[in-house]
């Protein structure tokens, strides 16, 4: 079968942008920046994004366009060993373990949407009502509609379902999410929830606040997932791999600092004298059970349609970003499958969505639905779900260790030439330029180090319950 490619370079860009900005950056990265130190952690996570996210980015979509193959039919060609054989198939199994917990989230937010559109604000913003809802029935209704979509997507391939799909949403998301950042900052003492997201506070980093940010930019821009070698199956021999990186990992860094504009001042709103970093630690915990009281507070100002209204458009606003990000991860053990079975892409979508529906109705009963799911296994001093374990195993764990491999297995195993010869086809200027070099060095040292550390401190932090730092 001819591999099918993104029609341009645009497109590509709109499809891999969609990927990496989901969840974490709208949600995940306005909660980290506000616990830690706002505009410090915003520098640090630039930082992060631009000199160790980006060469592994450019890494993985190189790696991709060279063997147009999924992350397993790539290392399996150039390692040609039973290891990298090995090490192709973890790349392939993390982000389908990865994708389950992905859309149990997704469902959630789904369901919020659908709520908030009937709305039910006021019945969303009680306490409790988040712990009712996930385990409710009416979650597999969600589930179903959004397995459906993804479904329908994926089944239409490449061209015409991903990026077609990344073309009408990714131009939508910006636009929503600018018009929410514009009417949340005209609302009372927005500016101080701006002054809090930008001004930094030094003393707030320390090693586990670098670590977390570096992790987290590593989630955001969807790396070690196989994602990008995937997409970067796809692209075209003319586009330029790395004018296109770096687009993609600033549009993902601009919309989580868009995303900090919207969420810091509404909170700010809310309550004047807050301290933001005292509210929730977690994106699912400021989602769900913060933002839904704010938008009903917001009836006093704007009325029920008012705030049912501005409710609906950022679930409708996380709901794209989610859905982008989904299919991305879905299309790598689909694409995996296709071309090591040499089946149709209808056929692997249906081995694989009976799986993953499977496992997502187990995960998505695991919160305190069903006993035996919810104290799933016993480790590092807690009981925890399988939707945990699916996370500290396959996102705390192989994820970091698949980021690691990938470095030495570009620079060690395919080798340096064959990476630049891929970065120069469409972009001539690449060879001997700093960047270049920066690319040579990092690779094979500091940045598979860095994933070494932390993939060591979450290991023991999480299943031997050793907190290094
Ligand atoms: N950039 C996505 C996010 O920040 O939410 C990264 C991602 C995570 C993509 C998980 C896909 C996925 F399943």
């Amino acid at each position: 079968m001819k591999r099918e490619l993104f029609s341009s370079k645009i497109g590509f860009i709109l499809a891999a942008a969609g990927s990496a900005v989901g969840i974490g950056n709208l949600v995940a990265f306005p909660v980290m920046a506000s616990q830690n130190g706002g505009a410090a952690f915003l520098i640090m996570y630039a930082f992060f994004v631009f000199f160790i996210c980006l060469p592994v980015m450019l890494a993985e979509m190189s790696l991709g366009r060279h063997t147009r193959q999924n992350p397993h039919g790539a290392y399996s060609k150039i390692g040609q060993t039973p290891l990298w054989n090995g090490v192709g198939w973890l790349a392939v199994i993390t982000p389908f373990m990865i994708g389950v917990f992905y859309l149990v989230i997704t469902v959630w937010i789904f369901g919020y949407l659908a709520k908030a559109v009937m709305g039910q604000l006021d019945t969303l913003a009680q306490d409790g009502a988040f712990g009712v809802f996930i385990n409710s029935n009416e979650l597999y209704i969600y589930m179903a509609v959004v397995i459906g979509l993804t479904f329908l997507i994926l089944q239409s391939g490449v061209k015409q379902g991903i990026e077609r799909a990344a073309t009408y949403l990714m131009p939508a998301l910006f636009v929503m999410l600018l018009l929410l950042v514009g009417y949340v900052l005209t609302l009372d003492h927005a500016m101080l929830g701006v002054q809090f997201f930008l001004i930094p506070d030094f003393s707030k980093i320390n090693v586990q606040v670098l670590t977390d940010s570096l992790a987290q930019a590593f989630f955001s821009l969807s790396l070690a997932m196989g994602i990008l070698i995937t997409y970067g199956s796809y692209i075209q021999k003319n586009n330029d791999i790395v004018g296109a990186g770096k687009m993609v990992a600033g549009l993902s860094l601009l919309v989580a600092c868009c995303a900090g504009l919207l969420i810091l001042p509404a909170v700010f709103w809310s309550d004047p004298s807050i301290d933001p970093s005292e509210l929730t630690d977690s994106s699912i915990g400021m989602i769900f059970m913060v933002l839904p009281k704010i938008f009903l507070a917001l009836q006093q100002d704007i009325g029920f349609f008012g705030a049912s209204f501005v409710a609906s458009f950022f679930f409708l606003l996380v709901f794209f970003a989610a859905m982008t990000s989904l299919i991305s991860i879905i299309e790598v053990p689909v694409a995996s499958l296709m071309d090591t079975k040499g089946i149709s892409r209808r056929r692997s979508l249906i081995t694989l969505g009976v799986v993953m529906i499977a496992l997502s109705v187990l995960s998505a009963l695991s919160f305190g639905r069903v006993d035996w799911l919810t104290s799933f296994l016993s480790y590092g001093g807690a009981d925890k779900s399988f939707f945990d374990v699916i996370m500290d195993v396959f996102y705390y764990s192989i994820l970091p260790l698949n980021g690691l491999l990938l470095c030495l297995f570009v620079i060690y195993r395919w080798k340096k030439v064959n990476l630049h010869a891929e970065m120069r086809e469409g972009n001539p200027g690449f060879e001997g330029s700093l960047m270049q070099k920066y690319i040579d060095v990092s690779l094979g040292t500091f940045i598979p180090a860095i994933l070494a550390v932390i993939f060591l401190l979450n290991v023991l932090g999480r299943f031997f319950g050793v907190q290094v730092f």
